[in-house]
């Protein structure tokens, strides 16, 4: 029996990157899988290559309609949720006296808002479901200062307190919160971020040389934690944050 069979999970932002890798290894190991994203095609295109039993939902996952209309949908066509997958995020690079407020608010609204309304929905479904698993992504970013991401490196630190506070909330009704913090990873968001310094190889080159182990951490290695996550091995993992960062934060 593969380890989430019967499992029903949603992901966000699955249409590109490490949402995409995350709901190609849920479904691979038996979870049926529902893709979230504010890019339909993208995500349905991510659906095609996983082939059958899934579910697209345009979601913007700042948008409380979005959010709770996604979580309704899986409970009335699948029966209930077992796996909550909070990963659509944005960054961008600046220090805190070059971001603009629009651009600071985007950001903590997609990322903080975002996984608020994503736990804020399914929380309660996963606890009448009969208890599972909420997977929200935060990065390095929460952990250690990094230059240029002054919103990010905030947006990413409220996602790390909410997991714990959320966990702590809601051990007791079999919901499990953890977040993942990756380091950097090969995904279109870095291609994004470099292509906006004026020596992007340079930019490329520097964002691999800082992680230990000297590149990009890769998708499938970030969804590899969320699928044991949103697994029962880790009936124990609670509230944590795991690393997964080529050692950058070993330092
Ligand atoms: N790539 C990295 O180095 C890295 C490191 C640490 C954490 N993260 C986090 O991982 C997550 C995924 O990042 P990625 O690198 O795969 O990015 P990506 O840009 O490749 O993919 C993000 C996806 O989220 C979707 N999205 C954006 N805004 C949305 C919204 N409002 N509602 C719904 N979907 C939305 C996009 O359409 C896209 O499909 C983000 O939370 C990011 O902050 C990334």
């Amino acid at each position: 029996m593969e380890r989430l069979e019967g499992k029903r999970a949603i992901v966000t932002g699955a249409g590109s990157g490490i949402g995409r890798a995350i709901a190609l290894r849920l479904a691979s190991e038996g979870a049926r899988v529902t893709l979230a994203d504010i890019d339909e095609g993208a995500a349905k295109k991510v659906a095609a290559e996983i082939g059958d039993e899934t579910l697209v939902q345009k979601t913007d996952v700042t948008k409380p309609d979005d959010v709770k209309a996604l979580v309704s949908r899986v409970l009335s066509e699948w029966g209930g949720l077992d796996v909550m997958v909070n990963n659509a995020g944005i960054g961008i690079a600046a220090t805190a006296p070059d971001t603009s407020e629009e651009d600071f608010d985007r950001v903590m609204s997609v990322n903080v808002r975002g996984t608020f309304l994503g736990m804020k929905f399914a929380i309660p479904a996963i606890r009448d479901s009969g208890g599972g698993s909420v997977v929200n992504m935060s990065s390095i970013a929460a952990l250690v200062g990094l230059t240029d991401r002054a919103a990010y490196c905030a947006a990413k630190g409220a996602i790390l307190a909410m997991t714990r506070a959320a966990a702590v909330d809601h051990v007791g009704e079999g919901v499990r919160v953890n977040c993942i913090a990756p380091g950097t990873v090969e995904t279109p968001w870095v291609t994004r971020i470099t292509a906006g310094y004026d020596d992007p190889e340079e930019a490329r080159a520097r964002m691999q040389a800082r992680q230990p182990h000297g590149r990009f951490v890769q998708p499938e290695e970030i969804a590899a934690m969320a699928a044991y996550l949103a697994s029962d091995e880790a009936a124990s993992v609670i509230g944590a944050c795991m690393v997964v960062d080529g050692g950058m934060t070993a330092r």
